[in-house]
């Protein structure tokens, strides 16, 4: 893979695909910069490397092809400008628009305006690839979808990865990760977690599961899960996965009434839950468990929070994990998304090796998966003049 610091940017038009899909408040301003910052590091060394001009796109999003105003992105824009230091021309389309002279740092216009941009287009791709001779990827979040801006342009203009997506693949190699590696894996939804679970399984020394996901592991062997969330459709995989000696489950719940959740708050073994209540987070024997097992690492993955961290209530077990993780003299990896968020809440993220910037890609490349979009930029590669 060409990396950025391998190519020559001297007197270049430099496009730069960035992870500028920052959460936004009902007003449309930015909630959390993190994924701004981590594209300043790649920013500035193109600058310092003699381009002659910089545009960056980026998407902020899902507007599904319409112009949404509230996803404009004027206010990524000036946040830009402050945290580089310099002034930030942004265009009001990302294609179509010419490049005012003797600005230096370009925005284009949110990619999603244009239905082209999901749907891979190569025209669309062959457009926005004419603002730059050479193209950079820098959209570690995205690089799991095959879109016109992370995909298809790898056709039209000879490509590189940035310094983020550089960083990402180096701490995301479980080949090059010291033994014992032990996954703690959390979030809802198991359909989404199995092929981590599974290489987790097949590559790590321990794998430790939270999060509402669980309940179908109960579920699948028979177990009283009540108003608990149940992929039933996966009990299956469940089951399966339930032979390996490696797979260590919580022993105790934290629930509350489904009714009222506020209500009925209490811990309850993994065989015990009650038919109208739900489980909100794992209990403090499973926290201390956990605990065991994570002290024998050597590494450390953590994707998804162990219950429903976003209320105060049941965000213990995340926040205890997190904090007693924090402390560990040990490589620990941690896989993006909610995962990355509880820890910022917790002021942590210096306390950790690495934090991935993306949530849906990190966790593609932690199970094993290659990302589309940097399969395509290898494949396409082209010649820089
Ligand atoms: C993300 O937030 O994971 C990336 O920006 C990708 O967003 P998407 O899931 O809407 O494609």
């Amino acid at each position: 893979m060409k990396t950025l610091k391998k190519v020559d940017l001297r007197d270049k038009r430099v496009l730069l695909r960035a992870d500028l899909d920052v959460p936004l408040d009902e007003r449309g301003d930015i909630k959390d910069d993190s994924r701004l910052k981590f594209a300043i590091p790649t920013i500035k060394f193109i600058l310092e490397k003699g381009a002659k001009l910089l545009v960056i796109m980026g998407h902020i999003d899902r507007p599904e092809g319409k112009v949404v105003d509230k996803l404009r992105m004027d206010r990524v824009a000036v946040r830009l400008m402050k945290l580089i230091g310099k002034n930030v021309y942004k265009l009001d389309d990302c294609v179509g628009k010419a490049i005012p002279r003797g600005e230096k740092i370009i925005l284009l216009e949110n990619l999603r305006f244009h239905a082209e941009e999901e749907a891979n287009d190569e025209r669309f791709a062959q457009s926005l690839a004419s603002y730059g001779d050479v193209y950079v990827n820098n959209a570690f979040g995205t690089c799991h979808r095959a879109h016109a801006s992370t995909h298809a342009i790898t056709k039209f203009i000879p490509g590189c990865i940035g310094l983020q997506v550089e960083e990402e693949l180096k701490h995301l190699d479980m080949s090059k990760m010291r033994k014992p590696i032990v996954a703690l894996i959390g979030g809802a939804k198991l359909k989404t977690k199995i092929p981590l679970i599974q290489e987790m399984l097949a590559k790590a020394d321990k794998v430790l599961l939270g999060g509402a996901m669980i309940f179908t592991f109960y579920f699948a062997q028979g177990l009283e899960i009540g108003k608990s969330l149940n992929d039933s459709n996966y009990a299956m995989n469940a089951k399966l996965m339930l032979n390996n000696e490696k797979l260590l489950l919580p022993k105790d719940i934290v629930i509350a009434d489904y009714e009222d959740q506020q209500a009925g708050i209490r811990t309850v073994a993994f065989n015990k839950i009650p038919k109208k209540s739900i489980g909100l987070d794992i209990g403090k024997k499973s926290v201390e468990d956990f605990k065991l097992e994570l002290r024998k690492a050597n590494t450390i993955i953590w994707n998804g929070p162990m219950g429903y961290y976003e209320k105060p209530l049941f965000n213990k077990a995340t926040n205890e994990l997190a904090k007693m993780i924090s402390e560990l003299d040990c490589n620990k990896i941690i896989g993006g998304g909610d995962t990355a968020d509880a820890i910022n809440k917790l002021d942590l993220a210096h306390k950790f090796t690495f934090i991935s910037s993306g949530g849906g890609a990190a966790l593609e490349l932690l199970a094993g998966k290659e990302l589309v979009a940097l399969k395509a930029l290898e494949e396409n590669e082209i010649n820089f003049g």
